[in-house]
């Protein structure tokens, strides 16, 4: 900070010029960031190559007007169940993230993350589709194009610096229509000289991606920049194998490949950089072959497998020998995009070390912090879609003995222990839980000496107490006593309670559906434990101002602007895909307001055995007061759920129309907006499976249903 401030000081202008008159370079202090002191700027002479477009911002608006969303705990697998104390070195938690990464990136930079990542690899969509589809403006709005593409990215970039480890690196992997916009914004913000590689990775793709009249596309961009001149890196080899042919029953030896006096099988090249002193050790251990003029040659000896000749290379920056998802062995979480695991392994083990931090902000199906987690580095993976989350969080559960790990919605306040200090006034918290789901508290009843807090629309709402545990065993209890009197009951519980682990659940004929509210706002009533609807109110400002980006007052105001329309309609925008394929191009800027879960789904489906699997008719689908069953995104299916744990096996799209198959080609078929059923194959289903619905704007009804 007190550098930027000095950029124009005279003194250290003329400082830094003397220095570099005297000696020759810059102090080191000054070296190596252009925009924290620029030479040729200082020197007015600044002929670095910009982009320009509009809509760029000023650097120093970034890093401090970008807002930050406070993380809420929403699961933890593994480790102490208890909400995690202040992280540090030994009690580390590795974080799956859910949430806009240009907020949550913020978070980490003010929450003790600054210079604390070693490797940051990110895969973010690659924006070449347009959908400007005639009158569809808010379609639109989800993609992003040209100037605002490099823009979004260029924010999350200068963030993602700060949180970069001195000896760290940074990969950014593109697309070749992008990629060359990015790498002068990489240039600009991490300065040429710490760019490291143009990687190339030869996809081997089989479907031809090019017209009949260019070449077909076979390639990915990876740029590769570490954040200073010296930096965390570690040589990677591979295995090239050459082929001994047979010629009457002779070997035939690859060409340039020899056979030496002791049977090894060696290959020579120009001495290079090798000093005289180093070839005499060489020469020593039998590595150098001598010409007759006296020239020496180094020796590299290969292993023999079979009848191949195995040599060990340094890579280059041509990658050719990893292959796309579908064509090798790794696991393929059909998730669109997914990267293979090889591609991370080679990068992680480059750029870190064991137990270093690393992060993917676009996470995805995470290969990152699966491989990260394998090779025993920390990881935090964030993403916007809800898909992603679900989909990492079986990744991680399918390592044997993984590490526990949080997830975590970005977007909601956490103010920890404070519930520990606090008491929790009985009554005001009741009022407070049910004004928040809008419950009406006129229509308080005993039933059966169950004591339910008022009705929301025609069913009764239960509130338990704001202590201890909620398990499903105490629905069995509530069950018990009304003896199937009402067909539906809601129940609210807070989030830090939950034990049940589903939002609804049938017991005999009572269905209850389980709201519940995120400890966040718990802990908030707890601080504020006054009139509860001045805290609702004071809530809804405070996080629609987030979703509008600070361009209110201050929600702390005592004078602050009642709820602003315009924001809310930002917020509904947020939206989840409803077609496989937009996964890859789509981007998200995703607002911080979280209530888990409204009263508002409501869902009723028929589950019927067929010859290969179940099928689940859908029937109804009412959220708010919108009905139809366009109204949901997406479908997740736990085929064999264990009542706690949800691990994603079947994904159904709302308005998917094509497939790929393994050549590539495209496949119609339909979404469940169209066949109105969902159709579940045999394998691997067990006795319980989970169903969960995901509306357009993320919020998520669990329902899981026993099976014959
Ligand atoms: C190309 S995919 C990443 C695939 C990943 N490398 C893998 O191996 O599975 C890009 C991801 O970025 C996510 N995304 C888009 N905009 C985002 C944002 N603003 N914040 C966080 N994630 C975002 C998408 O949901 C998508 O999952």
């Amino acid at each position: 900070m007190a550098k930027q401030q000095s950029f124009d000081d005279y003194n250290i202008k003329r400082e830094v010029l003397e220095a570099v008159k005297k000696y020759g370079k810059l102090p080191e202090d000054f070296r190596f960031d252009p925009e924290i002191f620029d030479l040729q700027k200082a020197l007015g002479v600044d002929k670095t190559a910009k982009l320009l477009y509009d809509g760029k911002k000023d650097k120093r608006t970034i890093l401090d007007k970008t807002i930050s969303a406070p993380f809420q705990e929403i699961r933890r697998f593994g480790g102490s169940k208890e909400k995690s104390e202040i992280e540090n070195e030994k009690n580390w938690y590795n974080k799956l993230i859910y949430g806009d990464n240009l907020q949550a990136i913020k978070y980490l930079l003010d929450n003790g993350y600054k210079e604390k990542v070693k490797l940051i690899y990110i895969d973010p969509p690659f924006a070449t589709k347009s959908d400007f589809s005639k009158g569809e403006v808010k379609a639109y709005r989800d993609k992003l194009e040209g100037a605002e593409f490099i823009e979004f990215l260029r924010e999350r970039l200068i963030l993602m610096k700060e949180l970069l480890h001195k000896d760290g690196s940074i990969y950014i992997h593109l697309d070749q229509k992008k990629g060359h916009y990015i790498k002068i914004i990489m240039d600009e913000i991490f300065g040429e000289w710490n760019y490291k590689n143009q990687i190339i990775w030869m996809k081997n793709s089989l479907g031809a991606k090019g017209s009949a009249t260019a070449y077909p596309k076979n390639q990915d961009i990876i740029y590769f920049y570490s954040k200073n001149p010296s930096f965390t890196f570690n040589k990677q080899y591979f295995k090239q194998k050459h082929l001994i042919q047979h010629k009457d029953r002779k070997e035939l030896l690859p060409n340039g490949i020899k056979i030496d006096e002791k049977g090894q099988y060696y290959w020579t090249a120009p001495k290079g950089d090798y000093t005289d002193e180093s070839i005499k050790a060489l020469d020593k251990k039998g590595l150098v072959e001598w010409s007759k003029k006296g020239t020496p040659r180094i020796k590299t000896i290969l292993s023999r497998e079979g009848d191949y000749l195995i040599r060990k290379r340094p890579v280059e920056d041509v990658w050719t020998d990893i292959e796309m998802i579908f064509r090798s062995s790794d696991i393929n979480y059909d998730y669109p995009t997914q990267k293979p695991e090889k591609l991370l392994e080679r990068i992680i083990k480059a750029s870190s070390n064991e137990n270093d931090i690393v992060l993917d902000a676009f996470t995805g199906s995470s290969t990152t912090c699966a491989v990260a987690e394998i090779l025993k580095r920390k990881w935090i993976g964030i993403d916007a879609g809800k898909l992603a989350i679900y989909t990492s969080q079986k990744r991680i559960l399918d390592i044997k003995n993984h590490k526990p790990f949080i997830v975590m919605n970005s977007g909601v306040y956490e103010i920890k222990d404070i519930d520990k200090q606090v008491k929790i006034d009985e009554n005001l918290y009741n009022n407070f839980a049910c004004d928040l789901f809008q419950v009406n508290r006129n229509k308080k009843e005993s039933i059966n000496g169950v004591d339910f807090s008022g009705k929301y629309g025609n069913n009764y709402v239960y509130v338990f107490s704001n202590k201890g545990k909620i398990f499903r065993q105490d629905l069995e209890k509530i069950e018990d006593k009304l003896e199937g009197k009402l067909k539906r009951v809601y129940v609210i519980i807070s989030q830090n309670q939950d034990k049940v682990y589903a939002n609804y659940l049938k017991i005999k004929n009572t269905e209850f559906y389980i709201h519940k509210i995120p400890y966040s706002l718990i802990v908030q009533f707890a601080i504020e434990n006054k009139d509860s609807s001045l805290i609702i109110n004071h809530l809804r400002k405070n996080y629609i101002l987030k979703a509008n980006r600070g361009n209110l007052k201050n929600a702390d105001n005592e004078n602050a602007p009642e709820i602003d329309k315009k924001a809310l309609e930002k917020i509904n925008k947020i939206s989840q895909v409803k077609k496989k394929s937009d996964i890859e191009t789509k981007f998200s800027n995703i607002a911080g307001f979280d209530f888990v879960n409204t009263f508002e789904i409501e869902i009723k489906e028929k589950i019927k055995e067929i010859k290969d699997g179940i099928e689940i008719k859908i029937n109804k689908v009412k959220i708010g007061d919108k009905e139809g069953i366009n109204n949901l995104a997406m479908i997740l299916v736990d085929k064999d759920y264990n009542g706690k744990s949800f691990k994603v096996f079947n994904t159904f799209f709302a308005d998917d129309d094509t497939e790929e198959d393994e050549e590539g080609k495209k496949i119609e078929i339909k979404g469940f907006v169209k066949t109105k059923k969902i159709t579940i194959d045999k394998k691997g289903l067990g006795k319980e499976i989970g169903i969960i619905y995901l509306d357009d704007f993320g919020n998520e009804l669990f329902k899981q249903f026993s099976l014959k």
